[in-house]
């Protein structure tokens, strides 16, 4: 699993405390942590078969920098290591904390997870990139869903090629003076429309309490967004 924490270890604790209490429990697990502050990693009792790992990567000036670099750095990584080290990733934002059981269940070649702003929006509502000049450009009359950027993964080779793909049209769009209306979740989005996942997880799997309440139909929260000031922590 990969977690990105550049920044935000102040999320760290809770976010590896619920972890450990729901996400693959019973399973051999490695925390891969990216940071420009390793020594603020906090040190949390992991149980047997888990381990965490610290990566540390540089900081960027903007918030939309941070986290559009992370597909570079999930792609670099994922060559130099992860394809040599685990058999799936799962990448996501760690200002969240796991509030029910996240098991194999997710796990797939390749999955994304409805964003929970959108389930229930038409396709023309959706928030894809809408100018054509951008490599994330998604016509109002295609797309599935709208993911969610803060949590897919799968086999590491196909990560590899996700996260790769995704760098190298922001690296484009950089050269032609635009930045994608979501950033990585753009180009993810873009992605996935073209190379369809093979899961797609519900947004019970990334909900957001304080945006959305608790809707009744919806059973079990997995993994919730942890309430923060964005203008204080972003930047
Ligand atoms: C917001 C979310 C953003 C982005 C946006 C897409 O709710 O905070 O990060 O995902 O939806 O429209
Ligand atoms: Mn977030």
């Amino acid at each position: 699993m990969l977690v990105f924490g550049l920044r935000y270890v102040v999320f760290l604790e809770l976010f590896l405390q619920t972890a450990e209490k729901h996400f693959m429990v019973g399973h051999r697990v490695t925390y891969y942590i990216f940071t420009d502050r390793p020594a603020d990693v906090p040190s949390v009792p992991l149980a047997e078969g888990r381990q965490l790992v610290v990566l540390e990567v540089r900081n960027y000036a903007r918030w939309q920098d941070v986290s559009m670099h992370r597909m570079e750095m999930i792609s670099n990584f994922s060559r130099q290591r992860f394809l040599h080290e685990v058999d799936y990733l799962v990448c996501v934002d760690v200002d969240m904390k796991f509030s029910d059981h996240v098991g194999v269940e997710i796990l797939s070649p390749l999955f994304g997870t409805l964003h929970p702003g959108f389930y229930r929006a038409a396709r023309q509502d959706f928030t894809y990139e809408r100018r054509p000049q951008s490599q994330a450009y998604i016509p109002r009359d295609e797309g599935d869903f709208y993911y969610a950027g803060g949590f897919f993964g799968g086999l590491v080779v196909e990560v590899l090629q996700l996260t790769t793909a995704c760098h190298q049209a922001m690296v484009v769009d950089r050269a032609n003076g635009i930045e994608a209306v979501w950033h990585d979740e753009s180009h993810l989005n873009r992605y996935l429309l073209y190379h369809k996942p093979t899961k797609v997880l519900s947004p019970e799997y990334l909900w957001d309490e304080r945006m959305l309440q608790r809707p009744p139909f919806l059973r079990k929260l997995c993994y919730v967004a942890v309430p923060k000031n964005h203008a204080e922590i972003r930047n």
